[in-house]
């Protein structure tokens, strides 16, 4: 008899090697990018393996990234003051959808992926926006 596997979206989209190739791309496209270059030019070398590493803990893989960096208030405070402008956040989704089709990510994950980054994006980008002293009192985070 065969036994049924239950699968997490990280499974579906094949696992880390899969999505790291997706952040690669992403962030070698964000870095020449006219709109994203200006924010992401004093970048970590890391960003794609912290970007894959934060999608592993939202879609169901290995959680390294909450002990080795940090939760979702850490991630909201990585785009402090960025001030992104409805365009820069556009073009954030459009390239990281571009990325997942150059992959061939699974199109099971690619529909929750694509709900995932355009309202979680919404979100980052009007964080954006709120004064440093605000944010950190919001998210708890110690001065
Ligand atoms: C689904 C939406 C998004 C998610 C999940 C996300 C996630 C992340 C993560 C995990 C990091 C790295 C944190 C670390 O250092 O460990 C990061 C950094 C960053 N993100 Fe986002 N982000 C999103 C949207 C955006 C948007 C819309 C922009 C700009 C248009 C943006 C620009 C940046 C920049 C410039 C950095 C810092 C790069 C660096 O210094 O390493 N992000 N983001």
């Amino acid at each position: 008899m065969t036994v049924y596997q239950p699968q997490t979206l990280f499974d579906v989209a094949g696992g880390a090697d899969r999505i790291t190739e997706m952040t690669t791309a992403f962030y070698e496209k964000a870095l020449v990018d006219p709109l994203l270059s200006p924010l992401f030019k004093e970048g970590e070398a890391d960003h794609a393996k912290y970007l894959a590493g934060w999608f592993s803990v939202v879609f169901g893989g290995p959680k390294d990234y909450l002990t080795e960096r940090g939760d979702l208030g850490f991630v909201i405070w990585k785009h402090v003051a960025m001030h992104i402008t409805d365009y820069q956040r556009a073009r954030w989704v459009n390239l990281m959808r571009q990325a997942a089709a150059e992959v061939n990510i699974d199109q099971r994950f690619l529909v929750p992926f694509d709900r995932f980054i355009d309202s979680v994006s919404r979100d980052v980008q009007a964080n954006s926006h709120v004064p440093r002293d605000e944010l950190r009192e919001r998210l708890g985070i110690m001065k």
